[in-house]
């Protein structure tokens, strides 16, 4: 285990100033237990080990790192886990509760002196279990240390975001991961961030850029079946769909 300010994440396979998509395991406190709970998010490493996360004010994610400044950035193979980390709620049938215990792990982290400041309040002794993704093959696990208000400007306009810097604690990696996404694996992302989309603009009561984005998920869909039998990007596609039937503006 690396834990020290310097950790090289390049050692992961990250670069810096690159945005990557992983699954963010944060938590709350409820009746003296951790309920972990995990949301797809895009990141960016920067210098000195800082990262950073955009995630918007109502969410989960948002209001359990404001609460324990905690995360944990999970790397996982399996682009399912994009979906039911993204896309939940009422709008799904199957709804795969992502805060189940049994999809986590629990990592003990000896509290060093010098990072004692961090953890002060959480907990009592030198001993802290962070919850992680019993699928990742690493992990990052940081501390919220500056929080900013942002506006974003995409295809649905203006969005307010909060812009929180990261400072890296430790990292692990559980074994080596060589995957590469193929084709419909991308394009299965891309969907499931499409099917968020879909959700804002449903709230926003904007039929046109709702259309648009449903028809541009169906394309996605049936380019994903013409690129043939990928089994994570297939099973993506009936989550998604599920979802997206259930949208209505
Ligand atoms: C690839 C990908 C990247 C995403 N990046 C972000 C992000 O940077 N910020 C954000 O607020 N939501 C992002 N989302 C959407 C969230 O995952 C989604 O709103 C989720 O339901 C939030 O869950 P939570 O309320 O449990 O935190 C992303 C979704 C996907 C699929």
């Amino acid at each position: 285990m690396s834990s020290n300010f310097q950790v090289d994440l390049t050692s992961i396979g990250l670069k810096i100033n690159y945005l990557y998509e992983v699954l963010a395991t944060t938590y709350s406190i409820k009746n003296n237990k951790i309920v972990p709970n995990t949301a797809a998010m895009g990141i960016r490493l920067l210098k000195n080990n800082t990262i950073k996360i955009w995630p918007f004010p109502n969410t989960t994610t948002y209001k359990n790192l404001d609460g324990t400044k905690l995360i944990v950035l999970n790397f996982v193979d399996d682009i399912f886990l994009y979906a039911i980390t993204s896309l939940k709620g009422n709008y799904i049938s199957n709804s795969i509760e992502t805060s189940s215990e049994q999809n986590y792990n629990y990592f003990p982290f000896d509290v060093k002196n010098e990072q004692k400041a961090i953890f002060k309040g959480i907990t009592q002794d030198n001993l802290i279990h962070l919850p992680y993704l019993s699928q990742a093959w690493a992990i990052i696990s940081c501390v919220a240390s500056n929080k900013n208000q942002t506006v974003k400007k995409d295809n649905l306009g203006q969005v307010e975001l909060a812009e929180i810097s990261l400072s890296v604690i430790f990292y692990e990696k559980f074994k080596e991961s060589f995957k590469l996404y193929n084709r419909a694996e991308n394009l299965a992302l891309e969907t499931i961030v499409l099917a968020t989309k879909l959700y804002v603009a449903k709230e926003k009561k904007d039929k046109t850029l709702f259309n648009k984005i449903k028809l541009k998920i169906e394309d996605n869909i049936n380019d994903i079946l013409r690129f043939g039998k990928n089994p994570s990007a297939l099973k993506v596609i009936e989550y998604v769909k599920d979802y997206v039937s259930k949208l209505r503006i």
